[in-house]
């Protein structure tokens, strides 16, 4: 199963679609214990990643494996052939089930090279990026927020791995990290307050303001800075995220000005910003020296990308998490048709029983027609769908009367503004005058 970037879906995003129970989350999860050996490699020379657990493995079959293909050329962006083999590596997982003889078997050799590449690179130079690897199941919006913090942590480069392909969004790591730099930032720089108590006395002296800001920005914590642009590009309106302490721990955030605990946020609210700010924070964690650790590259798997939210969110999740993430490489399930009509160069997939169909770009198809098409589904309810079409043949045979009470039944049980009603009465008008006329 190749995944974008592919010649023909030259974007960061593969989405895959299907019905309950073909097989999407099992996809992410296969790929999600491959590259958790990745994850455990890096992290030790012989470290164990997830295991294939026995009941995933097809009741009929005694033994099963995931294989994965992965293309990492370090930005060489060679095309001599000996660069690009040395690009390409491939490992196998395997797993037999307890008391039976297997037909697959493990071969890690390769991810240790790929962890080698990246730890040989950190030490020649510290400072170097690791990929973000992060898994986000249905099961992924708990903001468990600990009221004390008992001991301080210390976080480093590679804890930017820690549960990230395991539990999805992990928010109690997310707000201790996000106090302890915002303490070191207020320590190091002028606190908001001070700020805005300068900006409010001397802010009308434009020399005065602009040095004020640049005081400000210089000051403020590059990973924190991250972690807030990309929250407030998703969710238009909300800024501001910090740490406060009365009356007791919590986290705010200014929603179109007020400012509310995220406790307060809905559904969809907290469970898009909980998915922004972990993904930003392991960005930031994993790129200490860029600019911009949103840059950062990495694999994301997120499962059912539109939990949650409102027609307006799906149609522009994909898109914004391609702009504020330009280098991840996203790969999404969805059982939204609005999801997939807005994806421009995405590679989409539908799982079927007998195997990944491939689906023609939706980009720009109505709502309507990609339930039709492409998730093999009615528009409409099919009664009604049923009446409409009932009412239709009465009228083009001619049968007024009867068409007459059939409508009538119709309007009763449908919105008075349904288009096809309209329709409906405009038809059977129309007949009803040429009835006339011939009579
Ligand atoms: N060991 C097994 N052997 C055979 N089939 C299995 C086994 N374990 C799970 N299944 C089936 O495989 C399917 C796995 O579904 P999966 O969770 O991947 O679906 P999905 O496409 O994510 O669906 P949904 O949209 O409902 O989340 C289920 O229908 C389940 O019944
Ligand atoms: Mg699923």
């Amino acid at each position: 199963m190749p995944l974008a970037p592919t010649p023909d879906a030259p974007s960061n995003i593969t989405v895959l679609i299907g019905n309950n129970g073909a097989g999407k989350t099992s996809i992410l999860r296969s790929l999600a214990t491959s590259m958790s050996w990745l994850v455990s490699r890096l992290r030790t020379l012989k470290g164990s990643g997830s295991p294939i657990p026995e009941e995933v493995i097809l009741n009929e079959a005694s033994s099963g494996s995931v294989n994965v293909f992965v293309v990492n050329d370090f930005g060489r962006f060679s095309s001599d052939e000996a660069d690009i083999e040395s690009s390409c590596f491939n490992w196998t997982i395997a797993k037999v089930k307890k008391g039976k003889k297997g037909f697959h078997t493990s071969d890690l050799h390769e991810v240790g090279l790929l962890a080698d590449a990246y730890k040989e690179l950190l030490s020649s130079n510290k400072l170097a990026s690791l990929p973000l690897i992060a898994f986000y199941p249905v099961e992924r919006v708990v903001l468990d927020i600990p009221l004390k913090i008992k001991e301080k942590h210390t976080f480093l480069q590679l804890d930017g791995y820690d549960n990230s392909l395991n539990q999805g969004v992990d928010f109690r790591r997310f707000f201790e990290w996000f106090r302890e730099r915002e303490d070191a930032e207020n320590e190091s720089g002028i606190s908001e307050e001070i700020l805005n108590h300068l900006m409010d006395r001397f802010g009308r002296d434009p020399d005065f303001r602009e040095t004020l800001q640049e005081l400000n920005s210089t000051s403020r914590d590059s990973q924190l800075t991250a972690v807030r642009k990309a929250i407030s590009s998703f969710m238009t309106g909300f800024n501001n995220l910090q740490v406060r302490r009365k009356p007791r721990l919590h986290m705010s955030i200014d929603k179109d000005g007020k400012t509310l605990n995220v406790l307060q946020l809905s559904q969809g609210e907290k469970s898009l910003m909980a998915l922004v700010g972990d993904i930003a924070r392991r960005l930031a964690m994993m790129n200490p020296s860029m600019d911009n650790p949103l840059e950062g590259d990495g694999v994301v798997l997120i499962d059912e990308v539109d939990m949650h939210l409102h027609p307006t969110w799906q149609r522009n999740i994909i898109s914004k998490l391609a702009s504020t993430f330009p280098n991840c490489q996203f790969i999404v399930t969805t059982h939204s048709p609005l999801v997939i009509s807005e994806c421009k160069d995405a590679l989409v997939y539908s799982v079927e029983s007998d195997g990944l169909v491939q689906v023609q770009s939706q980009y720009g198809q109505d709502a309507n027609s990609v339930l039709l098409d492409v998730m093999n589904t009615h528009a409409r309810n099919a009664n009604v769908t049923k009446q409409i079409s009932d009412i239709l043949d009465l009228i083009y045979d001619g049968l007024i009367s009867e068409a007459r009470v059939k409508l009538a039944d119709l309007s009763e049980n449908i919105p008075s503004d349904n288009i096809e009603l309209a329709r409906l009465k405009l038809l059977l008008r129309k007949k009803e005058l040429k009835s006339d006329k011939n009579i």
